[in-house]
Parts: structure tokens; sequence; C-alpha cells
């Protein structure tokens, strides 16, 4: 079993690159089904989601390959339309073949998805969505059965933007005659992004960042090249994470106007930071007053995937903070364990209250979710004394050798077997 050792209490000073965003990445993979020749994405971080998601596209006939840095998808051979609970039940993401499958095989067999255990996470959304598009689907033992024999552009309204039954409805539609339009949809910048990239495969979707798309069917996608958005979750993670151990760092591929919630934030807890284009320089001497309060919310509201790690931030804030979850229900897996290190933080239903101390410990701690796991190294990079993370396969989803980008800043921190 893998753990992460740290030796906390070290400042943070140098620089920081943010890899393509994971969120972006993993609906652009399943988009790539629908896509009739060669997809190079570039600089793709190969975390192990993304990983998974290759194999899915793999099982289902196509060839992935990494050429250096980039992952070149092909699907012109398109062979299967069935995703297996072996697969899906590896990460959330494996309903985003869903639409696409539907789009151009107008059939498919997906086992119901797994992902990080913060709530219920049903997907009724996503499926409520394929069929007013004109799919029958079928649940039945594990698995979920659809036709797309006779699906046509429709009006879908959305019951709440999620994420990714936006971007599911979005691809089911596609290569679906007619159009269709997606009300109360989500608006998140990863969205935009799969506009993007379909657009530039021959799709014809405008709309996204709105809260209304619209979507005209096309008969065919091809290849492009494309590059996706830097990730905000791993931006913000790392600054707040600078923030709170005190340094000096610049985070490079950091797009402000992706995380402006954060940065008001971050404003109030007297910590300094300048924005030049897409790099922002965070000072911080670790001295820090509570920012008052923040409630999780969509986009462009405070993410919830920064929620742990502002939790972590708000525990060595001087005064109180109160933070408020509401995306998730059980998406406060890391209290337990920031407790184990000193903080003071008392949660009830959807409501925690941090009070801030100056000083944190190191413990034996485990992450049970990835954004949960973030927050349980930056806590042990702040703490005085030792700290073990255990649950590393959590972090790997969403941060790339985690230990080796944090250790080029200076923090003490290695990957252990045990
Ligand atoms: C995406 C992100 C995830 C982030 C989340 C919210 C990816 C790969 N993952 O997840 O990191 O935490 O957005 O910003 O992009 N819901 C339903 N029924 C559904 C779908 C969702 O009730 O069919 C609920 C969920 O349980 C949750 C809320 O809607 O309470 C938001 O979920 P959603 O926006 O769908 O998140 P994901 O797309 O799964």
């Amino acid at each position: 079993m893998q753990k992460l050792f740290i030796n906390g209490g070290k400042k943070l000073y140098g620089k920081i690159k943010i890899d393509k965003s994971k969120n972006a990445i993993l609906p652009l993979l399943a988009g790539a089904i629908m896509v009739e020749g060669e997809v190079v994405f570039e600089d793709v971080p190969p975390l192990s989601d993304v990983v998974n998601m290759c194999k899915i596209l793999q099982s289902l006939g196509g060839s992935v390959v990494w050429q250096e840095n980039n992952l070149v998808v092909d699907m012109t051979n398109l062979s299967a339309h069935d995703i297996l609970s072996p697969l899906a039940s590896k990460l959330r993401s494996s309903i985003f073949a869903l639409g696409p499958l539907l789009s151009r095989a107008k059939i498919a067999k997906i086992a119901y998805p797994g992902g990080c255990e913060i709530g219920l996470r049903p997907i009724d959304i996503h499926l409520s969505a394929m069929r007013t598009l004109g799919a029958k689907i079928v649940e039945k033992n594990g698995y979920i059965y659809a036709n797309g024999s006779a699906m046509e552009g429709a009006d879908i309204v959305l019951d709440f933007p999620s994420v990714g039954a936006t971007e599911n409805a979005m691809m089911g539609a596609v290569l679906t005659r007619g159009i269709t339009r997606i009300f109360n949809s989500a608006k998140e910048p990863e969205i935009v992004d799969l506009q993007n990239f379909l657009n530039k495969c021959g799709a014809k979707i405008s709309g996204a960042g709105t809260n209304q798309i619209t979507v005209e069917g096309v008969s065919k996608l091809h290849g492009c090249l494309y590059s996706t958005i830097p990730d905000r979750i791993s931006g913000g993670s790392f600054l707040l994470t600078v923030a709170m151990c005190g340094g000096d760092v610049e985070i490079e591929n950091f797009l402000p106007y992706h995380n402006q919630a954060l940065l008001s934030k971050i404003k109030q807890t007297a910590c300094f930071y300048d924005i030049k284009n897409d790099k922002i320089k965070i000072r911080s001497d670790g001295k820090l007053t509570t920012f008052g309060e923040v409630e999780t919310a969509v986009y462009p509201g405070f993410p919830t995937d920064l929620q742990p790690q502002i939790m972590a931030l708000a525990s060595v804030c001087e005064g109180y903070t109160l933070i408020e979850e509401n995306l998730f229900e059980s998406r406060f897996l890391h209290v337990s364990e920031l407790k184990k290190m000193g903080a003071d933080i008392r949660c009830k239903n959807n409501v925690c209250i941090v009070h801030g101390k100056d000083k944190l410990f190191g413990a034996e701690v485990s992450s049970a979710d990835l954004r949960g796991g973030m927050a349980l190294v930056m806590a042990g990079l702040r703490g005085e004394g030792y700290t073990t993370v255990s649950g590393v396969e959590y972090i790997d989803r969403g941060y790339y050798q985690i230990e080796k980008i944090l250790s080029q800043v200076g923090a003490d921190i290695k990957r252990i077997e045990e």
C-alpha cells in the first residue's frame, strides 16, 4: 500500500505548473467516441481516471496511444457498445459514454458508474435527458440498457444544472437529427471546453457557458488536434496550499477568470497575490485571518471541489469560518481526519464551523476521496511533525505525482510503500 509521508512546517518557494484539466479531458475522451478519425489531445496528464477512461475507449474497439505527453485517440472502428461493471465501477465518468454511444451507435449498455463516495450521486438527470431525446432506457441488474434508434432533437429541461448531465445531453444531441435545446444547463468552464472540442470536430453547438445550450445535429464528426483548459481545481488547490504553508510561489497555467470565487476568499485572508495573464504569484507568511464564510454552489459560485481544501486553510485562519456544502451530502469525510491533526471543526448537516488555530500537528490520517485527500496533504504540510496520508490512490485520481510537484517548491514529502 502506498502512503504519503510528510515532514511538515516548511514554507514553499518556486514555481508550479498546472496540468490540463481532469474534469475537462474526461468528457472530451468520451466525446471522441463519436469521432471518425484521429483526435490528438495535447499534454494530457496520465492520471488514473484518464487511464481508466482510455481503457473504456479501448474496450469499445478504439485505438488509444500515448505519444509522449499527447494522447492519440481513434474511434473510427467502434465495434462494441457495452461498458461492463469492472471498468464502469472505476470512475463516475464512465457514464459520459452514454450520450456519445447513443449519438453514434444508437445503442448502449453501461454498468452503473463508480467514483468517489462523496454522496449518492444518482444519474437520473442524465437518463431523463436521453429519454427526452427519444432513447428507450431500461435499468436492470446494475446495467443501463439504452436504445436510441428513435432519437431526435428535442427541448431538454434539466431538473438541476448537473455538469455531467449537461455534457451527456450535449453529446447525445451531436449526431442526432434536428435541433436540441438544453435549458438550465450547467455553466462550468469544462462545458465550454467540450463545446469547443466538439465544434472543432465538426459539431454545431452554441451557448455553452450560459444556461441554455443549442445543438444542431450533424451526420459525422472528424478528427482534430485539441488542447484542453488548465485544471482550475488543481490551480486552486496549490494556491490554497501556499496560502496555508506560507512562502512565495508562482503558479503557471492558472486562469483567474475560472477561479474568481476562490480569489475573492483568498483576498480576505491577509495573503498577497499578483496576477499576470495566466500566472499568479502568491505570497503568504502563514499568519492568516478568516474569510468569514463560504458556501459551495454551481459555477461561477465557489466550487465544491475546493471545499475540503479551503476547510484545511480555514483551520489555520484566525477566527471562526462557516462552511456550507450544497452540492454533495457526504462531502465532509476529511473532517474527522483534520481533527486528528488538531483542527477545531464542528459540523451539523451540511454546515461546519471551523475555529482557526495557529498550529496543526502531524498524525496518521486516511483520505477517503480525492479532494479530501488533498486537504489532508495540505494540513500535513502546514502541521508540525510527521504525517502519513493513506488512501493515496484517491489523490492520484486528480493530482499527477503530487509529491513531485510539492517537493519542487520545498515541501518535505515522499511516497512510501508499506
Ligand atoms: C462534476 C465534476 C465533479 C464536481 C461536480 C460538481 C467531473 C468529471 N466531475 O461531477 O468533480 O464535484 O461536477 O461541480 O466533471 N445529480 C443528481 N442526478 C444526476 C446528476 C447529478 O441528482 O443525474 C446531483 C448530484 O448528486 C450532485 C449534484 O447533482 O448533488 C451535482 O452533480 P453534477 O454536477 O452532476 O456532478 P458531476 O457531473 O458528477
